[in-house]
């Protein structure tokens, strides 16, 4: 069984660099992926309010028989739950549907930036964290433009942003930004996205060919290398062990270089000014 490294928050939590994705599995597909993860050796699970399957992931964790402790659960409230205190009645659903005191990881899932209210939702969320709800705050889907505003007005920095990201999709002026204000950056979509091509791209099978490894983990090490946090979503527990399988080989300068003909440009992915939920 493989664990993963653990990722300092500037908060003081740790966060382990690899969990599981979870979208888009219902609750019984959940439950039974959490089981599956936990045995393969994940301790990190993702899920939201959106993505409907916060009651499976719950059962699944007490089903995994660790204890609550070890396991670091990151769940994100969305457009719905944003605005002045909504966001307490929002988690405590999230909490009940999980049947959990508490989560380690609160995010607001998208910045709505046309709504005006993520101010007012990031208030909430300071509270909740001191009222030990949660243990780490952060944000999803946010820009420069979307964190300076949070910043400036404000008092604790978000420990997490986590964006849309991959070998594709490299968003580099962002994760500079996360970067250069304490705020660890976690990549989803990490492989490209359920349906995506970018695992069957020529170069991904040369590497894993090179390294012994598979075109997802070559992928993935991308992610690992530049200190990013990866949640690669999978069903199947075979792949579940595959993606967590990284740390014993790494890429070189000329692999590197290699990936970075895989970058679609700047106006790749979700434009978070005008898409969200
Ligand atoms: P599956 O759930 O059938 O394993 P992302 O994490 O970027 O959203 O990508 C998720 C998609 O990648 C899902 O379709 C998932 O399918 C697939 N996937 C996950 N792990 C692997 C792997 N190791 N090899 C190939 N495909 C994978």
């Amino acid at each position: 069984m493989t664990l993963s490294p653990l990722i300092k928050l500037n908060d003081g939590h740790s966060i382990p660099q690899v969990g599981l994705g979870t979208w888009p599995l219902d609750d019984d597909q959940a439950a039974a992926a959490v089981v599956q993860a936990v045995e393969a050796g994940y301790r990190h699970i993702d899920t939201a309010v959106k993505y409907g399957n916060e009651e499976g992931v719950g059962r699944g964790i007490r089903a995994s028989g660790v204890d609550r402790g070890e396991l670091f659960i990151t769940t994100k409230l969305d457009g719905e739950f944003q605005g002045r205190d909504r966001a307490v009645a929002g988690l405590e659903r999230s909490l009940d549907r999980m049947k959990l005191d508490y989560v380690d990881l609160l995010l607001i899932h998208w910045p709505l930036p046309a709504r005006d209210e993520f101010i007012s939702t990031w208030k909430t969320f300071e509270r909740l964290q001191a009222e030990g709800k949660v243990r780490s705050i952060g944000v999803s889907n946010f820009k420069p433009s979307h964190l300076e505003q949070l910043l400036t007005e404000t008092d604790v920095v978000p420990a997490v942003n986590q964006i849309q990201l991959s070998p594709a999709i490299t968003r580099v002026a962002d994760r500079a930004f996360n970067t250069d204000h304490g705020i660890v950056t976690e990549s989803y979509s990490p492989l490209g996205g359920s349906g995506a091509s970018l695992l069957r791209a020529p170069i991904l099978a040369e590497l894993g060919e090179k390294h012994g490894k598979t075109p997802a983990q070559v992928v993935l090490r991308w992610h690992i290398e530049q200190g990013l946090v990866v949640i690669p979503k999978s069903g199947n527990p075979d792949r579940m062990r595959e993606n967590l399988e990284l740390f014993d080989f790494a890429l070189d300068a000329r692999d590197l270089a290699e990936l970075g003909n895989l970058d679609e440009g700047p106006g790749a992915g979700h434009d978070s000014d005008t898409t969200g939920h």
